[in-house]
């Protein structure tokens, strides 16, 4: 898992006003815990896994790295994301992008996407980025298609995939 400080920073408030965030490395067990603490709305549950099982499976990969969401303006922690390489596909995907339910409805998931697809464009790997998403999650579904990704038809474990090219 890569560990360190700040990572490169996206064009997160582009066209649609959305606050910029920046996106962090845990580099701590005090970090990882306030991401732990993070939690989505009740009817949001099945569509994401905790950020504890999440944390757990980034400490059993190489190929993950779990990322805290900041607002730029304030450094507060509002989210929480994971992406990880496929070595047979050379692709990234998204795992886990979540906004603490305290923090949605304000563009925080669109700039943390837009942060992260910056940051997987400097990382080696191909240039496509995919992600699952489950059938019923309409917001995170519009959220992905209006940044540019596509249902492909695969389904994966019940999830649909969403492809993008990373630049
Ligand atoms: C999906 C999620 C990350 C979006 O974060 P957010 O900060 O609330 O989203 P934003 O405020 O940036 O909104 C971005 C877009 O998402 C879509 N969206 C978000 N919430 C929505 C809702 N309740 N209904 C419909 N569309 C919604 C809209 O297209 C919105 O754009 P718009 O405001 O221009 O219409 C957040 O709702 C979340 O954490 N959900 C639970 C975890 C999850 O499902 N993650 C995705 C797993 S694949």
């Amino acid at each position: 898992m890569l560990k360190g400080p700040l990572l490169p920073r996206g064009e997160s408030n582009m066209s649609n006003l959305c606050p910029p965030v920046f996106l962090v490395s845990l580099s701590s067990p005090e970090e990882e815990a306030l991401c732990r603490a993070l939690r989505v709305r009740d009817d949001q549950s099945d569509f994401i896994a905790s950020n504890a099982e999440s944390l757990e499976q980034a400490a059993d990969s190489p190929w993950c790295e779990p990322l805290a969401i900041r607002a730029m303006q304030t450094g507060e922690l509002v989210g929480f994301l994971m992406h990880a390489l496929d070595p047979d596909e050379n692709s990234r995907w998204i795992y886990r992008l979540m906004i603490d339910r305290n923090h949605q409805g304000r563009g925080y998931g669109r700039a943390a996407l837009r942060a992260l697809m910056a940051h997987l464009h400097t990382l080696p790997g191909g240039p496509g980025v995919a992600l699952g998403v489950d059938p019923e999650n309409i917001g995170a579904r519009r959220l992905y298609a209006s940044e540019g990704f596509v249902e492909t038809g695969e389904v994966i474990d019940g999830e649909l995939i969403m492809r993008r090219m990373s630049t």
